[in-house]
């Protein structure tokens, strides 16, 4: 807990300092811990005798131009081995049984299926594989084929068992608990996910700090919202009126762009019709200029989608250097996925166009609520199980797709609606889009949410939604 402002003032007094309140009040916005205090009373010139707001603001801006430390934990860019062939989706498919089967085997002990022959008359049975069907019988329960490196087996979940709930999702790799029946059927009692603990807990910042988190700016587009973009701008430069709104701006340490910068060319049917600039790189011009308004002492970091201008089969690569030299010394581009780490939390970025896997596979689970979707990845430990959906995956040796690390933050666009939310400590963060609904929307019935910018607190993990009109 901070001091309040007369412990404030009473600190500075046994300093030899008096502080006007204005500034004592600006220094409760910062924390107002003993370290922070002590910090700010170090850093005081020998001529000062009434601490104003000007001399904290310009120590916090000072001390903001040197912290912000981007760490990139984990990132395809430049690492890619795969040229697409047989060999390597086994290997692919290998790993990622084996890195996600250890992760159930913490939690149940499974045998090989290939000794399944041997365990009829066994209480429980435990195995762990990958899905490689899900059928609904005509008596309405589900029937699932399961893999590992051993055999196949045929798995049922019967209609009238807790068990039928359970949402199985193509290619996804789970632990199953159950019976053999006398002719060696396999009734499922209990399935098992990879998951993360109850008790996960995330790190948070030891320094004031925020994060804005956007996606899916689209600029180039005709329906890219210009005018509220601009309004964003002006707020992070405090430039709009409004102590809070300025209070939330001048916290800003990060922003990181999930994908699609901008709008591409070529991505959809009859896209060109909707362009305002048809040359990309000109849009990735324009998207810069736009960023070199944004405070340097920001630090930006920029993922890239499906509308932007590297290889459509994920995991991508960051955008080229070639697009990479319009923009400034604070922006950073990275892989999609990839795990950065900013003031010690640790942010998994991904567009999120498995997403939409989601909302084909789980009932209830929808574009409205993309945060949920978001939670079911983190449960099985996963950013895109199924191969030949929505997402084209190139065979990496590893998946990249694989939360092994637990992230604080996963942050995700692509929807274009803003869904926030927690799940057991993770802060999960669609951060919506900048551009209105298109005409290709229009007709997939998907009603956009624009103009929102989530903004997370890392010292409290506190999540600020703008709406910028
Ligand atoms: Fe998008």
């Amino acid at each position: 807990m901070g001091f309040g402002v007369s412990g404030i003032v009473q600190r500075f007094a046994e300093h030899g300092y008096q502080i006007n309140p204005d500034a004592a009040s600006l220094i409760t916005q910062y924390g107002a811990t003993d370290e922070v205090i002590r910090g700010i009373i170090e850093s005081l010139d020998e001529s000062v005798l009434v601490v104003g707001p000007d001399h904290i603001n310009a120590i916090k801006k000072e001390e903001k131009q040197k912290a912000p430390d981007v760490k990139i934990l984990k990132d395809i860019t430049n690492i890619s081995t795969c040229v697409g062939n047989y060999e390597e989706f086994v290997c692919y498919f290998r790993d990622r049984y084996s890195r996600l089967s250890e992760m159930i085997r913490w939690r149940i002990n499974a045998g090989p299926i290939e000794a399944l022959g041997k365990k009829r008359d066994e209480k429980e049975v435990n195995i762990v594989g990958i899905v490689s069907d899900v059928s609904t019988t005509s008596k309405g329960n589900k029937l699932l084929s399961v893999e590992d490196t051993t055999g196949e087996c045929q798995v049922l979940l019967l209609k009238d068992r807790d068990v039928i709930d359970c949402n199985i999702i193509l290619d996804e790799v789970i632990g199953i608990s159950g019976q053999l029946t006398h002719d060696g059927l396999f009734i499922a009692n209990m399935i098992t996910y990879p998951d993360i603990p109850y008790s996960n807990k995330s790190k948070t910042s030891q320094l004031p700090a925020s994060v804005i988190l956007t996606s899916d700016i689209h600029i180039g587009s005709k329906t890219f919202l210009e005018d509220s973009f601009r309004q964003f701008i002006k707020w992070i430069n405090q430039d709009l009126p409004g102590e809070k709104q300025r209070k939330v701006a001048s916290n800003v340490s990060y922003m990181v762009i999930a994908g699609d910068i901008i709008d591409g060319i070529g991505i959809y049917p009859n896209q060109e019709k909707e362009l305002d600039i048809l040359d990309v790189y000109e849009q990735y011009e324009r998207a810069a200029e736009y960023l070199a308004e944004i405070p340097n002492h920001i630090q930006i970091i920029i993922s890239p989608g499906n509308h932007d201008v590297v290889r459509q089969a994920e995991p991508q690569p960051a955008i080229s250097e070639e697009v990479g030299k319009y923009f400034g010394k604070n922006v950073t581009f990275v892989g999609n996925p990839s795990l950065i780490e900013l003031s010690g939390v640790k942010i998994l970025i991904y567009h999120g166009r498995s997403l939409e896997d989601f909302f084909t596979a789980i009932p209830g689970v929808s574009y409205k609520k993309p945060d949920m979707a978001m939670a079911e990845m983190i449960k099985r430990r996963h950013l895109s199980p199924v191969y030949g959906g929505h997402v084209s995956i190139a065979p990496e040796r590893n998946d990249h797709f694989i939360i092994d690390t637990i992230p604080d933050i996963l942050h995700c666009g692509h929807i274009h609606t803003v869904g926030i939310s927690k799940y057991r400590g993770v802060t999960l963060v669609n951060s919506g889009t900048w551009q209105d609904q298109t005409e290709y929307q229009k007709k997939l019935n998907i009603q956009p949410m624009p103009c929102y910018a989530p903004v997370v607190d890392l010292q409290t993990m506190g999540v600020s939604v703008l709406h910028f009109n």
